[in-house]
């Protein structure tokens, strides 16, 4: 169970603040999001504001309950209920018809919506409380690592927050997984924390994942989920001679070293010795990346888990993390 440090008058607080147009930051299974009244157009584009993301890409409301899904959208599809029943409260986000209820703020101009039931208790009290619906991106400025304790959110957005409501570490610790069930087929835009074996279990049939989607979809960027330090993928064998080279070129050499090679020793500047769960790797992975900013590592040598179960939406931010940046 996560550490739940939020009380009842936090939650009281915080829904206060929602309803005064205000921006909370509040913790869900996955990341920490940045929550503002999804029906308040100038609270939504203030989240915009903050995180420094251009406006056309579209931000996940947060309802209290699969119950209320109908309230915010035209229709829901026999796959969509089939999913929300079986995985929410969970890090599983729909995206939908948009409902009249839904500004086109919050969607980056589509006529879809994403909708998830966060799995965190201080997030549903929250929900309770508050009565609406909070659209929430994760509480980083745009294109870093999203952060998974208060203390980041902290460090990240400072006094551009209103009220920050600590839920102790995200037990999840990479974003929802994000499922187009407008089409034909349901297919996968972004993998996350219910994974892809999991939801064909459900759905008795395989999911479309599409190489590119043809929406706006931040995540899908290159360069998304980045650290400061620039990030290099090599294969797992390779890790300790690359990291060893880099060092020797006068880098400061973070390394993320492999499960598969646990009594390997290596020269760097920092080490993280990757857990062998995926569930403890997807847990840690955004603070292993912060700690290894912090530790004022330039560069960082990892390689890809096996793109199975969580395996795919760690390989998947690791990828993004070690896209290309854009040139300022
Ligand atoms: O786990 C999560 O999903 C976290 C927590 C806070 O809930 N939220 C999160 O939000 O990751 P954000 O804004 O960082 O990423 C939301 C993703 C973006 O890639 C966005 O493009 C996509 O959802 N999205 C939102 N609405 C969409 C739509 N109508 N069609 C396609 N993609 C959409
Ligand atoms: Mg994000």
């Amino acid at each position: 169970m996560a550490r739940v440090t939020a009380n009842t008058i936090d939650i009281e607080k915080a829904a206060g603040v929602l309803r005064a147009g205000g921006l909370v930051a509040l913790p869900t299974e996955t990341v920490y999001g940045l929550g503002a009244n999804a029906e308040d157009p100038a609270a939504v584009a203030r989240i915009f504001q903050v995180k420094g993301r251009p406006p056309s890409h579209p931000l996940i409301v947060h309802i209290g309950g699969a119950e209320q899904l109908d309230g915010w959208v035209q229709d829901v599809p026999r796959a969509a209920r089939l999913l929300a029943e079986h995985f929410w409260p969970g890090p599983l986000t729909l995206v939908l018809r948009r409902g009249p209820r839904v500004p086109l703020e919050a969607t980056g101009g589509l006529e879809t919506v994403a909708v998830r039931v966060p799995g965190h208790p201080v997030a549903l009290a929250l929900l309770a409380a508050f009565g609406g619906g909070v659209t929430a991106p994760s509480a980083n400025r745009f294109g870093q690592v999203s952060p998974t304790t208060a203390e980041d959110v902290r460090a990240e957005l400072g006094d551009a927050v209103d009220f920050v409501l600590d839920g102790g570490p995200c037990e999840v610790g990479v974003e929802s997984t994000i499922v187009d069930v407008t089409g034909e087929v349901p297919s996968i835009l972004r993998p996350g924390g219910v994974t892809r074996e999991d939801l064909e279990a459900v759905l008795g049939a395989p999911l479309a994942v599409p190489a590119t989607s043809p929406v706006r979809v931040p995540g899908q960027h290159p360069s998304h989920y980045a650290p400061r330090a620039r990030v290099v993928l090599v294969e797992p064998d390779q890790v300790v001679a690359e990291a060893e080279l880099a060092r020797e070129r006068g880098h400061h050499v973070g390394v993320f070293l492999p499960p598969a090679f646990p009594g390997a020793t290596v020269e760097a500047h920092a080490v993280v010795r990757v857990p062998a769960s995926m569930p403890a790797y997807a847990r840690g992975l955004y603070g292993f990346l912060r700690r290894l900013d912090e530790q004022g590592c330039d560069l960082i040598v990892a390689s890809l888990p096996v793109e199975e179960g969580l395996g795919l939406a760690i390989a998947n931010r690791l990828r993004r993390a070690a896209g290309p940046r854009p040139t300022v």
